[in-house]
């Protein structure tokens, strides 16, 4: 039990319980798992939630969420799925999935990404079926548990395949918006807008919705302040005054991502030394790399 006046009025109810324990049960409790809604992703989510609620139209408004990796995309989709849970119709008879997330296969092919959207579905697949049979058992099944929204995640993979392939998943995705009239959120790095934009229908078809890099200012001060109020240490460490958020921004290059794996890196490292805040030195002493350091290491080894 905690008690108000304990100090630890910088975090949120729930990390202040986590922040009272002993540190070596702190440490087991990392890395975070814990949405922020920063203004970006509640957007998003606005968005998706717009698509859902929209009544089925001869043409849906599909929506794609572009941003480099590691910058919060497949989150949002969860997001957006666990407010909208699968659950089991009215009468028991069978499953109800508002929101289905499927991930584009790395090799894109028709045949691949019916087997993601059957597998996403938790439908038996049929290794032998012919392509018709995939198509019409996927639709059938699709209205049955009355899908509203489908999101594909990874959708820049659509550009890995031949261009025959990527031509098969372009007509795929035409096909699919055409045929069930659902709206499709399809989210990827700028590879899935290159993908989505050669197509000059799908083009008109999915509107951009841009998640970019962080840069300094007052919304990078207030994520900042959100995962300071989730890292269960006990003192502030004032994680947005400028001399902790331009290295924090600096080291991440600028991705949600990596800031969060700095953070709980730093956190660790704090806890480890009996610290109960983040300091330039803990930064420092962090066990993070950033991603072109990362790179760079993993290029030199293969060498
Ligand atoms: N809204 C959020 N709140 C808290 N942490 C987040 C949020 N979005 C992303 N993250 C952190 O960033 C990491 C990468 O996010 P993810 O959605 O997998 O990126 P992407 O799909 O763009 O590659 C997550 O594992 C999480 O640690
Ligand atoms: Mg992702």
């Amino acid at each position: 039990m905690v008690i108000a006046g304990d100090g630890l009025s910088h975090l949120l109810p729930s990390a202040r319980e986590i922040a009272a324990l002993p540190a070596d049960e702190r440490l087991n409790r990392l890395p975070l798992h814990h949405w922020i809604g920063y203004p970006a992703a509640q957007a998003a989510v606005a968005k998706l939630e717009g698509m859902i609620a929209q009544p089925p139209a001869l043409r849906p408004a599909n929506l794609l969420i572009v941003g480099p990796s590691n910058n919060g995309k497949t989150m949002i989709a969860e997001r957006c799925r666990r407010l909208h849970p699968a659950r089991t119709s009215v009468d028991g008879e069978h499953q109800v999935i508002p929101v289905l997330v499927m991930q584009m296969p790395p090799a894109p092919s028709a045949r691949r990404f019916y087997s993601a959207l059957l597998a996403a579905l938790g439908a038996p697949l049929w290794a032998n079926g012919s392509m018709d049979l995939r198509e019409q058992m996927t639709c059938r099944i699709m209205r049955k548990v009355g899908v509203r929204l489908l999101i594909i995640d990874e959708l820049h993979n659509i550009l890995a395949g031949r261009p025959g392939q990527v031509r098969e998943c372009q007509n795929l995705l035409r096909f699919l918006g055409n045929e069930l009239r659902i709206p499709i959120a399809g989210l990827g790095t700028k590879e899935a807008y290159l993908a989505i934009r050669s197509d000059d229908q799908l083009e008109n078809r999915f509107e951009p919705f841009l998640l970019p890099r962080w840069t300094d200012g007052a919304e990078l001060a207030r994520l900042l302040m959100s995962f300071e109020a989730i890292l269960p240490l006990k003192e502030p460490s004032n994680l947005a005054s400028p001399e902790l958020r331009t290295p924090i921004l600096q080291r991440s290059e600028g991705t949600i991502g990596e800031m969060s794996a700095l953070l709980v890196a730093a956190t660790r490292a704090a806890l480890e030394r009996g610290c109960e805040r983040i300091d330039l030195d803990l930064l420092a002493a962090a066990d993070y790399l950033p991603p072109t350091e990362r790179r760079r290491q993993f290029e030199a080894s293969l060498q």
